[in-house]
């Protein structure tokens, strides 16, 4: 590890006693480089008595933990040795004028091809708390993925007490089968995909499949402390209440921002969303183990893996360490698969702590507003073929009925060397094409578009961008994600949003700040943002098979009129495609 570069007003020079002296302000002191190498190989991983061959890190599942502290430069050099092309994605990182790094295949770079390398370079800049990264290209990241633990700068603190220990517990998504051979083929047939074989914890389905127990995530924990959990939702399409029994757990974090404690004994993750928990643990040895079980909150009308993974909470005894008689094992209650009203309740009560140390700049007036419909639809079935889709077409999903096609090209690189021409439009549709009583009987026609359509946002827009989830299909949760941006959770609600009645509500103050929210079945969010980072922002529905089918869109922030307020030119190891 070396020093970062010291940017120009990094040392300061100060009168003392009459004599000039330079001083290093303290932050860029502290600030490291730390560099990383990922290899990408194959190998082999057994769950439920099955042995596979899945692509890895470094023949890690799940893949190495990335530690830096705020303010903090890595350097995390990607070398491809598998067959299949790669990036990775450092999901919620705000990449200040470092898009180059963000990761998404064909929005900011072309792929890792076979025996390439490309170095991610980025700062981590005014964020504490956990992310996680992901492969970005078709469904690699389910076996591609692993967190991001962003520690406070060396001469700060958590805005809580301190804990003993922390352990990341990140969720994840099992298939026997290939995960590739599995949305390959439900997009070659038009259907669903199968739905995965179990969730796991930190790679582990737990002891409630079956072939499984020995492949459980155990956390031994020592009596009277606590622990800081850094719960990670890097499934593929699964939304989890996770809960542990007979404890509860005080949420202090959310998408590496702050928030206003508050307890709960049961946390609804939607993937894409990270979040911080303290648990403390039982003042004495109990003379039991405790389940940590996590199984799906549910909206949509299609088939789901609704298994439960489990880990177990085992307390170590004071005196003796082998002393093994049979405990008694408690299990939590999880709340019903389709508990709306309760995630609504749990969503509600997310706050920024905005206190003076972690203010909440929340966009007070609004330069431009959106308003996106997401949902499902449907493509017409080729000819002289037969579908598995509704009715005989094919499964397609949208934002404002325009189904993103991704391009074959970068679209960064497309905008920076401004060759738009055939590669994408910036007439994405701010409104609704056609009105219709969004959360009301669906329409008949459900046929959407196929475009590359972008929004161009002028450098420093403030941009209000209202949700609205769609009936078509089926209402369904949308765990929307923003790259490049976190965005304020300014209102939500069920049904239609209103623009006359709802903006009444919206809260100004302390609104949650995240990179990805649920849009509610069958209701609507109003988010906030400032487009202060230029670039192209990929935004999308953080279930893989709903981005597969389309509910993803792209926005362009021009640079600004200031050297600060521009984009650099690409590295010069930038893949090609
Ligand atoms: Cu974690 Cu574009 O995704």
């Amino acid at each position: 590890m070396e020093p970062c570069h010291l940017p120009l007003p990094a040392s300061m020079i100060v009168r003392l006693f009459g004599v000039f002296v330079a001083l290093l302000l303290p932050e860029f002191v502290f600030c490291m480089t730390r560099n990383y190498t990922f290899n990408i190989v194959q190998h082999n991983v057994t769950r439920l008595c099955h042995t596979k061959s899945i692509v890895s890190i470094n023949g890690r599942f799940p893949g190495p933990r990335i530690v830096a502290r705020e303010g903090d430069q890595l350097l995390v050099k990607v070398v491809n040795h598998v067959s299949n092309n790669i990036t990775i994605h450092w999901h919620g990182i705000r990449q200040i004028r470092s898009g180059w790094a963000d990761g998404p295949a064909y929005v900011t770079q072309c792929p890792i091809q076979t025996e390439q390398t490309y170095t991610y370079n980025f700062t981590i800049t005014g964020q504490r708390g956990t992310l996680f990264w992901h492969a970005h290209i078709s469904w690699m990241r389910a076996t591609l993925y692993g967190p991001i633990i962003i520690l406070p700068k060396r001469n700060e603190s958590y805005p809580f007490r301190k804990p003993y220990k922390e352990v990341p517990i990140i969720f994840g998504e099992w298939w026997n089968a290939d995960p590739e051979a599995v949305i390959n083929q439900a997009l070659q047939t038009g259907g669903g995909p199968n739905v995965s074989d179990a969730y796991t914890i930190n790679g582990f389905p737990g002891p409630l499949y079956n072939c499984s127990s020995k492949d459980t995530f155990r956390l031994k924990v020592k009596p009277g402390k606590t622990y800081m959990l850094r719960l990670i939702n890097a499934a593929m399409n699964d939304e989890l209440f996770f809960s542990i029994a007979n404890h509860t757990v005080i949420i202090v974090e959310a998408d590496a921002v702050y928030i206003k404690p508050f307890q709960t004994d049961v946390v609804m993750i939607t993937p894409g969303q990270t979040t911080n928990v303290l648990l403390k643990t039982k003042p004495y040895y109990p003379n039991a183990t405790f389940l940590m079980a996590a199984r799906p909150y549910f909206t949509g009308q299609g088939t789901f893996d609704n298994s439960t993974v489990a880990g177990i909470l085992e307390y170590e005894h004071p005196l003796n360490h082998t002393f093994n008689t049979k405990k008694m094992v408690f299990k939590p209650t999880l709340p019903p698969l389709n508990a709306t009203t309760l995630v609504a309740n749990f969503t509600r009560k997310f706050r920024s702590l905005n206190n003076p140390n972690f203010t909440a700049s929340v966009p007070q007036t609004v330069d431009k507003q959106f308003y996106f419909t997401l949902g499902l639809g449907s493509s017409p079935c080729p000819k002289n073929t037969t579908c598995q889709g509704p009715n005989g077409t094919k499964f397609a999903a949208s934002v404002n009925n325009v189904s993103f096609a991704l391009p074959t090209t970068a679209l960064l690189q497309a905008y920076i060397s401004k060759k738009s021409n055939g590669v994408y439009t910036t007439d994405f549709p701010t409104n609704p094409p056609s009105p219709f009583n969004y959360t009301g009987t669906p329409p008949n026609n459900t046929l959407v578009s196929n475009a590359t359509r972008l929004v161009a946002l002028p450098f420093n827009t403030s941009v209000e961008l209202v949700l609205q989830d769609t009936s078509i299909l089926g209402a369904e949760n949308h765990p929307l994600h923003l790259h490049g941006f976190n965005f304020f959770v300014v209102g939500q609600g069920f049904g239609n949003y209103n623009p006359t009645q709802d903006p009444a509500n919206f809260n100004l103050v302390d609104p949650v700040e995240r990179n990805t929210f649920g849009v509610p079945a069958g209701g609507w969010v109003a988010i906030r943002f400032l487009a202060d980072n230029p670039g192209v922002w990929f935004m999308h529905c953080h279930f893989d098979v709903h981005t597969s089918w389309g509910l993803r869109m792209a926005w362009i922030v021009m640079d600004g009129p200031l050297p600060s307020q521009k984009l650099p030119p690409p590295p010069s190891d930038l893949p090609e495609c």
